[in-house]
């Protein structure tokens, strides 16, 4: 048996924000998103927190677990349990940062207002092309780390410059400005640096890496703004 220690709050009730325990049992090749969908479905339907794919695709089950934000659907007990089998609790809470609406889950509009701010999408001005734009397998390769993001907020919401400046745009919305930055087919790099060298841009960054260590992709989260940093210096 596992304990697990959830932080809870429902805006629908005036007890505020509280902790709570289940005790659930598990087996070493359980993920943690099997042992909260076991207490819904057994000890208590109103509990609530977001999942969807259950394979670390869609990234809607972002929490922080032992205070590091993880994917439930992707921590493995086996990981979590102690080799001499004694009791274990593990602290569950919402993302840090963001507005709680019930239980674990978070208002993700903040995380996705910095993410439309970078503008990402291909921009292009010329004629809309009959087949695919060819790109070279170099070319590709130059932001194919960055193609990897789930947009699940680990990073932004571990970040401590986040955690103070919420207006700050987040390693997130730097990731997908590499993305398209370092995109032979786009011509939308000058006007996202732009962007990105606003007071909210990348130059608050204090190269903490929590964002790198959080992601659940293992995308290299603080190599990337290192490069638009210094996408930034020689745009000038
Ligand atoms: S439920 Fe989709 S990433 Fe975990």
């Amino acid at each position: 048996m596992v304990t697990l220690r959830i932080a809870r709050f429902n805006p629908e009730d005036d007890k505020g924000a509280y902790w709570d325990t289940f005790e659930v049992p598990t087996l070493p090749t359980d993920r943690l998103l099997n042992l909260l969908l076991y207490a819904k479905g057994y000890l208590d339907g109103t509990l609530t927190f977001r999942r969807s794919c259950a394979h670390g695709v869609c990234g809607s089950d972002a929490m922080r677990v032992n205070g590091l934000n993880r994917l439930a659907c992707k921590l493995l007990m086996k990981d979590m349990l102690p080799k001499d089998g004694k009791p274990v609790t593990i602290t569950v809470e919402p993302l840090k940062a963001l507005p709680v609406l019930k239980d674990l889950v978070v208002d993700m509009e903040p995380f996705f207002d910095a993410h439309r701010a970078i503008k990402p999408y291909l921009i292009n001005s010329g004629h809309e092309p009959t087949r695919e734009r060819i790109q070279s397998a170099h070319d590709r390769a130059r932001f194919d780390d960055t193609t990897k993001c789930i947009l699940c907020a680990c990073c932004t919401s571990s970040c401590p410059v986040y955690w103070n400046e919420g207006s700050y745009f987040g390693p997130a919305a730097f990731v997908n400005a590499h993305r398209f930055i370092f995109d032979s087919r786009d011509e939308g790099a000058a006007e996202r640096l732009d962007i990105l060298n606003d007071v909210d841009g990348v130059w608050r960054c204090r190269t903490t890496f929590n964002c790198t260590e959080s992601c659940p992709r293992g995308i290299k989260i603080t190599q990337a703004i290192a490069e638009v940093k210094r996408a930034l210096l020689f745009a000038r």
